[in-house]
Order: structure tokens, then C-alpha cells, then sequence
């Protein structure tokens, strides 16, 4: 089964996918993580943004999947963690409006959903444009949100409790700035699928979230059992 979850940022999508996917024992596939880690190769890469095409091909990309996150590797080298800076947030955000890293990332997405659903397990995937998209036939479909201004104290908080420096006015406007490149870029914006479920996530903990989404999923595996 394929659970689709997209959202803006700052929506409690990432935190709560990877709860999903450990109460279900099934896999968690952060897909942001693969447009930062393309960011990041583009930047630190001998090509131009003029070679971006060629580039991206031949890329290597290695994504390793389990119920905690999604490991990537680049051309061997392990980019997991430095993928997290608010530097390769931007540079994915600038390389996610191409459409040659957007067919290349959704056909590796597509190929690794489809295997671990195949097998019978369950793949919570996150991203932008997974119920619109990647998967448009996902069994369920989740669209994450919540207030600005509260996506932007989470943000602060997280920053402030991994010892770094964050300004929250700051924070705001870049993820004001974020969204709307986000959902008005051309190629696959952010937008809610028409069968995905909203979720508004303004005044709900953590917890809350995910007994929400598990509950329809569970109602969801009952329904097609009943059919
Ligand atoms: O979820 P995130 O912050 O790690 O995403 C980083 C960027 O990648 C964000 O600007 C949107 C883009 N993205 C996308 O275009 N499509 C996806 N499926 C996932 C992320």
C-alpha cells in the first residue's frame, strides 16, 4: 500500500510520515531528501547550469529505505546529513522547478514505491506533487497544513534545539518565500490532490496527527477487505 502525504513546509509532513511508516512496520521515502541531495551534487558538480541535463543523468543516486528515513548516497558519498542545511533547502527548491531532475527523481520514486508495495508492505511517501503525480493512484492520500506563523515557531524551535542561530521574522518569510516558489513553479507545483484528505495540522500535537492518518488508513485496509 502506498500512502501519499504532501504539504508545504513546516506542515509536520516529515515527522509524522516516519511515525506512520514505524506503527505500520513499513518503509518512509523522503523524497525532498532526494531534490536537496540533487542540489547539493549540482552545486558542488564541474558542470554549469547550462549542462544540468547531462548532469542529472548521470548522476548516481543510491536511496536506501527504512521505517526511520531515507539514506542517500551520491556517487558513493554519503550526503544524508548534510542535505539538512538551510543551504541545500534552497538549492533543491531552485533545482526541483526543472523538469529534467523532476522526471529523473519521479521515475526513481516511482520504481522504488512500486517494489516495497509490490512485496506487500506498506511505503509512506513524502513530497510535493506524490497524490497529484508520483502516485496518483496511491490507496491513500494526505495533504498537510498549517498557519504560517505556526510552521514558522516549529521551524525556530527545531533550529534553536539543535544549538543553532535562528531569527523567527526570518524564518517566516523564507518560509513564505519557499511556499510560493513551491506552488507556483510550472513544472508539478504544490497543490492538493481533489481525493486527498486535508489535514490541518494548526492545533494538533504530533500525536494527534498520526492517530488521525492511521485511523483513516486503517479504515481504508477495512473497506477494501469488505469489498
Ligand atoms: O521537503 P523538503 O523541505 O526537504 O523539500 C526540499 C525542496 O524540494 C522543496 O523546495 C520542494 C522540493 N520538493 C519537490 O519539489 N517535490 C517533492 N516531491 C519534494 C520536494
Amino acid at each position: 500500500m502506498i500512502i501519499a502525504i504532501d504539504g508545504p513546509a513546516g506542515s509536520g509532513k516529515s515527522s509524522t510520515a516516519r511515525r506512520i511508516a514505524r506503527r505500520l512496520d513499513g518503509f518512509y521515502l523522503d523524497t525532498g531528501a532526494m531534490y536537496r541531495a540533487v542540489g547539493v551534487a549540482l552545486k558542488d558538480s564541474e558542470y554549469g547550469p547550462d549542462a544540468v541535463e547531462k548532469m542529472v543523468n548521470d548522476l548516481i543516486l543510491d536511496v536506501e529505505l527504512d521505517a526511520a528515513g531515507t539514506r542517500i548516497l551520491v556517487n558513493g558519498a554519503d550526503v544524508t546529513e548534510i542535505i539538512r542545511s538551510s543551504e541545500a533547502s534552497k538549492l533543491a527548491s531552485s533545482v526541483s522547478k526543472l523538469q529534467a531532475v523532476r522526471s529523473k527523481l519521479v521515475s526513481e520514486q516511482r520504481r522504488l514505491g512500486r517494489k516495497l508495495s509490490e512485496a506487500g508492505r506498506f511505503v509512506v511517501v513524502e513530497g510535493r506533487d506524490i497524490g497529484t503525480v508520483v502516485f496518483p493512484d496511491a490507496e491513500v492520500k494526505f495533504f498537510m497544513d498549517a498557519d504560517p506563523r505556526v510552521r514558522a515557531q516549529r521551524r525556530h524551535r527545531e533550529m534553536e534545539e539543535a544549538g543553532a542561530d535562528s531569527d523567527l521574522a526570518q524564518v517566516l518569510s523564507e518560509i513564505e518565500a519557499r511556499d510560493k516558489e513551491d506552488r507556483e513553479r510550472e513544472h508539478s507545483p504544490l497543490r492538493k490532490a481533489d481525493d486527498a484528505i486535508a489535514v490541518d495540522t494548526t492545533r494538533l500535537t504530533p500525536e494527534e496527527q498520526v492517530d488521525i492518518m492511521v485511523g483513516v488508513i486503517a479504515e481504508t485496509i477495512q473497506r477494501s477487505e469488505n469489498d
